[in-house]
């Protein structure tokens, strides 16, 4: 018996999305897929649309027309909370962690492990997810020894990164959203958030990743999916093209960058 590999199978299909922001179009009819095990990067310069796009993707936002499918399914996301359900995860640029509440908190936000007491209502069960919370910290490679119940708000821009891409890691999602992930990260943060893209598609789950980063997009990405001004200006498959054809079709220059 011989094995064969599965052909892929389209996890995320978007139609023709648009939206636009008081008359302005962010976004002017998008096209943007997603097959199972890939990772996609979503490339352009600022205020391109990408953050946009894929807020759409995590039901933040709603577009004005167009559809998006789910494994072949028409899902109208009306909160984060369906994007949740439906197994997209997402890491948002400038990531939102709530400042009020420990870092345990935070890495558990609204999915935290309750414990129900005979005759009581559940209540947050705060030892279990201290624990976890701090074997989360040290999978990171946070080099301080970071007390879980202390304040988020005290903690670095890098750290608060760390975490929250530590929050993602930990739920199994079929679709991982990484909006600039690496911002404010040190060399083996960055190194780390790589290697979690790349063992998430070891483990047979699709990502897309977005970056001003171009030497990390040809360290893991599939594909690279470059948009301009609400629009996709190019699809390529990244084995077939070079850092100088993605920087000249990102910038709109016809002469080498
Ligand atoms: N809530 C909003 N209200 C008004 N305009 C918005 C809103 N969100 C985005 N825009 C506009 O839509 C366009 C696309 O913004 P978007 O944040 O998607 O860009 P981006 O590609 O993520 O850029 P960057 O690389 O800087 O993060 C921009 O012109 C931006 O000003
Ligand atoms: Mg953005």
């Amino acid at each position: 018996m011989t094995a064969t590999t599965p052909p892929p199978q389209r996890l995320v299909e978007m139609t023709g999305i648009r939206k636009s922001f008081g008359g302005v179009a962010a976004l002017n009819g998008i096209d943007l897929h997603v097959d199972t095990g890939e990772i996609v990067a979503l490339l352009g310069d600022n205020g391109a649309g990408k953050s946009t796009l894929i807020k759409m993707l995590s039901g933040i936002g709603r577009p004005d027309s167009g559809s998006i499918r789910i494994r072949g399914k028409e899902l109208g996301l009306r909160s984060a909370r369906d994007a949740i359900d439906a197994g997209i995860e997402t890491i948002y640029q400038g990531s939102a962690l709530v400042d009020e509440l420990s870092v345990s908190r935070n890495l558990f936000l609204g999915r935290e492990p309750q414990k129900r007491l005979l005759g009581f209502l559940p209540r947050l069960d705060k030892q279990t997810m201290d624990k976890q919370s701090k074997a989360l910290l040290k999978e990171m490679g946070l080099h301080r020894d970071v007390d879980p119940s202390s304040s988020i708000a005290k903690m670095s821009g890098g750290e608060r990164q760390s975490i929250a891409i530590a929050r993602a890691m930990q739920f199994e999602a079929d679709l991982i959203i990484l909006d600039e992930p690496t911002n404010n990260l040190g060399v083996e943060e960055t190194w780390r958030v790589l290697q979690f893209i790349r063992d998430a598609k070891a483990a047979g789950k699709s990502s897309i990743f977005i970056t001003h980063n171009i030497f990390h997009v040809f360290q893991v990405v599939d594909r690279a999916v470059i948009l301009r001004r609400g629009e996709v200006v190019a699809d390529l498959t990244i084995a077939d093209t070079t850092i100088e054809e993605v920087e000249r079709l990102i910038t709109g220059t016809t002469t080498p960058v």
